[in-house]
């Protein structure tokens, strides 16, 4: 039997590679559901091919267009940002890839668990925001989440078929374009400078995260909240050719580690397959080629976002909603030019010290912690 599949974010980059991976699994997948917020183009010729259920274009300007367009299918063209929230509850899904950038995911997540749908996490930003609540909800709905993301993919490929008796994880991260840099000449970084990762092809907003080493502190809030560890339990180690996707070491001192290329496709296919692996053709390892695989500790005082994100961590609450907040908008102002690049950090702690603590936050206070947030740091910008 396929899975029937909702793409939340269908024209990003992890979107258009679950794309790929359906296009080479017919069998396996079916697509039901593709979002996006307002690349309508896309979205459109997405549609004609795939043949979804529904459609959704959230940038409601665009809506007449989509729906003009798809005029002659047999697809239903919806539009606004709660019309994502609602579309996932369809009963012809079973399985949703939340592939959208940022808080947005929150909403259509928490949605998508309550109507029982199994979640293929892309979108860290959500646990990262409201890992309590969300893990509270998954447990009560039986709801099963498996991670995308290739370090969280990497982990849960080590630990599957293990009693459960991790020691500690080990992240691996590249260290992003920035990793060789002098700690002067980053004042000087250019958004061009920071959207050239490495290893990976990936959207904007998650290069310039990888370019700080925010996205190795949301990925390190991430793990905790997937597989219930302590901080203690979690290491981040450069690892500059991305070879290792991550390791567990486990309570003897035994240590398993998920290697391959850097390519995406293969976390979002296990997300998927899972407990099955599918044959794919996704190029192969040439161990000769890598002839070194070398290992660094994170420079802190040069990527100060990660130690925010593990402050942020340990007090808990609705504090790493509110370095989400206070990044994403840091982010966005860093690619409009309007501030510099190692301005971000000093924004997520000004954020961090200056927005209302809340101990243990509801929904409720997730939403007006983000509200806040957003509004604090963009007066400051
Ligand atoms: N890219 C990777 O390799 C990678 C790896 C691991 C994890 N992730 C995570 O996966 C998520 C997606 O990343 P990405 O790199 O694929 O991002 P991306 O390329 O920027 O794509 C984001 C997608 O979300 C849609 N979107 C953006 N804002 C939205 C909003 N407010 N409401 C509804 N839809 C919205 C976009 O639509 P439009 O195209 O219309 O703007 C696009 O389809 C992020 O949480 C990221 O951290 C990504």
């Amino acid at each position: 039997m396929p899975k029937h599949i909702a793409i939340l974010g269908s024209t990003g980059s992890i979107g258009t590679q679950t794309l790929d991976v359906a296009r080479n699994n017919p069998d396996e997948l079916t697509i039901e559901v593709l979002t996006a917020n307002s690349n309508y183009e896309l979205l459109i010729k997405q549609a004609i091919e795939f043949k979804p259920n529904a459609v959704v274009i959230a940038n409601e300007q665009h809506y007449q267009t989509v729906k003009d367009a798809l005029f002659n299918h047999d697809i239903k063209v919806f539009t606004g940002t709660d019309a994502i929230a609602q579309v996932v509850q369809m009963d012809n899904i079973d399985t949703v890839v939340t592939a959208m950038v940022g808080y947005s995911g929150l909403k259509p997540t928490i949605k998508a668990i309550e109507a029982g749908k199994h979640i293929a996490l892309a979108n860290k930003e959500t646990l990262v925001v409201a890992g309590d609540l969300i893990t509270k909800l998954l447990e009560e709905k039986k709801v099963f989440m498996t991670p995308v993301d290739s370090e969280h993919s990497a982990i849960f490929q080590c630990i599957v078929g293990e009693p459960f008796k991790i020691e500690k994880i080990i992240l691996t991260a590249s260290g992003g374009p920035f990793r060789t840099w002098h700690k002067n000449d980053m004042a000087n970084i250019t958004p061009a400078n920071a959207l050239k990762h490495p290893n990976w092809n990936m959207g904007a907003k998650i290069s310039i995260d990888s370019a700080t080493m925010m996205n190795k502190g949301l990925e390190v809030i991430e793990a905790k909240w997937l597989f219930g560890l302590a901080e203690e339990q979690i290491e981040v180690i450069v690892h500059p050719q991305s070879i290792i996707h991550s390791m567990v070491q486990f309570a003897d001192g035994s240590i398993k580690a998920q290697m391959g290329l850097p390519d995406m496709k293969l976390p979002i296919q296990y997300a998927l397959s899972f407990p099955d692996r599918w044959q794919s053709d996704f190029p192969r390892m040439d161990f000769a080629k890598f002839a070194n695989l070398t290992f660094e500790q994170p420079d802190i005082e040069k990527f100060p976002c990660l130690t925010l994100a593990y402050q942020a961590m340990r007090k808990g609450g609705n504090m790493p909603a509110i370095l989400n907040a206070a990044n994403e908008i840091a982010v966005e102002a860093f690619l409009n030019e309007k501030i510099a690049f190692m301005q971000i950090p000093v924004l997520i702690e000004k954020a961090m010290n200056g927005i209302t603590f809340v101990n243990t936050p509801t929904y409720t206070d997730y939403v007006s912690t983000d509200t806040e947030t957003r509004s604090f740091v963009s007066s400051l910008i």
